[in-house]
């Protein structure tokens, strides 16, 4: 999709004019500057005062004005304004509103009271689909107009798209089925980013590599399948010689449980237990096209948790990279043996000034906090007060979820260091950042906890559908700027 913006109008083959409630649209001319042509603003009055719209939220009516190098007008509705994520929503009703009408050329009209940039946001996630086999029929946006009175500035403009592609690279990561993304895709993909970006590069730990390393969570949880695991580090090199920033991400390709195998409506969305690594990965895709001044790392945990004569069992006793070690009570509680490998070699090798790591980790964090809110833990508040600033910009929700020392006693075991689970004790979100805090040393690090947020397998939204949603990645980008 191409994407441009002017504060002039220009004609495309659907025109989408956002309109708020009447009351907050006192005129036309006021709301709109010189951008709307006149024949379109005598249509939209005259639809108003005969009450076929009203300007309500997710609102929309087609209009049948005339207009050289125009086929269609639609009217779109944003509501009371009450929040910014209700012009994303309506954005990304807006776009498919075109895409229904299978037309590809596109100019969104924006009054001076809405964000463009939330418009686009909206638009951009809200064009998204997934696509494998013959999607023909499929229509894609090859051009967006962005008219607004406001003036944006190229670097911006480029800063939003760029924010938005990444968000649909995290998606369509996670869409894909286990079949199609596997952890030798995933180093794949990871590749494919850095051979667009001179400042990128990739290295991949393989099976013997990670032996060497003693990474016993990795291969422990790794070693019943026919893929083998690797850690894939992406590094990003934009600043001078300043400590980098790292983002860790749980890239379990698929997640049967292991021998305790989950059961059916449990089963069917774990392709999507690579969101941690697809989310990091779309952060990268956004590094590659705005390069910042900074240092980012990746390291991605790439790994399939299966069940075969090979595979690890309950009761095994695993050395991690650190040298402690855990007790398998769990095979499903594969992501955080993973994840402690990952944490250990970023911070013994790279020696970074903070780490974000992302993980579908725990069944509870949805019992908690549902599929709108990401849960977050840390052992540093002012890295946790930034993430939840930036997720507020962002429109992204997140909660705190404590790590208190009763559950760091609780994760220790009778005939080894750590237990990768412990009955009777609930709190499972919290257990499994007790646990991973022991892989971090003293570094400031905050965890994210996407089980919930990462895909919605039941239903979808105006800016998501059914599937991966890219959670947490404008996010992050904003904090990459
Ligand atoms: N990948 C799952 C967590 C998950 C659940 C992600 C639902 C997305 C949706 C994770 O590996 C897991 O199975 N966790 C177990 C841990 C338990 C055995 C301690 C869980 O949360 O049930
Ligand atoms: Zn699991
Ligand atoms: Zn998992």
């Amino acid at each position: 999709m191409k994407i441009k913006a002017s504060t002039k109008f220009v004609a495309a083959d659907a025109v989408v004019v956002f309109l708020s409630d009447k009351k907050y649209t006192p005129t036309l001319k006021k709301t709109y500057g010189e951008i709307l042509p006149p024949e379109v603003s005598v249509e939209i009055s005259a639809r108003m005062k005969e009450g076929d719209f009203s300007g309500k939220k997710n609102e929309t009516l087609q209009v049948f004005q005339k207009l050289r190098g125009v086929q269609k007008i639609i009217l779109v509705g944003v509501g009371d304004l009450k929040t910014l994520e209700d012009q994303r929503k309506a954005a990304g009703t807006a776009i498919r509103a075109v895409k229904k009408l299978k037309l590809n050329k596109a100019t969104f009209v924006i009054p001076k009271s809405l964000d463009a940039f939330r418009i686009l946001s909206g638009a951009i996630a809200g064009a998204y689909e997934f696509k494998i086999g013959d999607t023909s029929e499929r229509v894609d946006i090859s051009s967006l107009n962005i008219c607004t009175p406001a003036k944006i500035s190229a670097s911006d403009l480029e800063r939003e798209i760029a924010v938005g592609e990444a968000v649909n690279v995290t998606r369509d990561l996670i869409n894909y089925p286990a079949g199609h993304m596997s952890p030798e895709d995933l180093e794949k993909r990871a590749k494919d980013i850095a051979k667009t970006c001179k400042k990128m590069k990739v290295t991949v730990l393989d099976e013997k590599k990670l032996k060497k390393m003693n990474a016993g969570g990795i291969l422990g949880v790794g070693q019943g399948a026919h893929i083998p695991p690797r850690m894939i580090i992406i590094e990003y090199k934009g600043g001078a010689k300043e400590a980098p920033e790292a983002l860790v991400g749980k890239g379990v390709c698929f997640d049967s449980g292991g021998y305790n195998l989950k059961p059916t409506n449990h089963i069917e969305g774990m392709h999507s237990d690579m969101g941690g690594a697809g989310t990091v990965l779309g952060v990268f895709h956004y590094l590659a096209a705005t390069q910042p001044a900074k240092n980012v790392i990746g390291v991605l945990g790439a790994v399939e948790n299966m069940i075969s004569g090979t595979s690890f069992k309950p009761s095994d006793i695993i050395t991690m990279a650190n040298g402690q070690t855990c007790q398998v009570t769990n095979t499903d509680a594969e992501g955080r043996l993973v994840l402690a490998d990952c944490l250990h070699h970023v911070v013994t090798k790279y020696k970074p000034s903070h780490i974000i790591d992302f993980a579908t980790l725990t069944g509870a964090c949805v019992a908690a906090l549902g599929n709108e809110i990401t849960g977050i833990m840390t052992n540093t508040p002012s890295l946790l007060e930034t993430a939840q600033k930036a997720a507020e910009e962002n429109d992204e929700l997140v909660w705190e979820l404590p790590i208190i020392p009763l559950f760091r006693e609780k994760i220790k075991g009778d005939n080894s260091d750590l237990l990768c689970w412990t009955a009777g004790v609930g709190a499972g979100s919290s257990m499994a950042g007790a646990f991973l805090e022991n892989f971090v040393q003293d570094t400031p690090w905050l965890h994210c906890d996407i089980a919930g947020t990462a895909f919605h397998d039941k239903s979808g939204s105006e800016t998501a559908p059914r599937g991966a949603t890219g959670a947490m990645v404008r996010t992050i980008c904003s904090m990459m700027k």
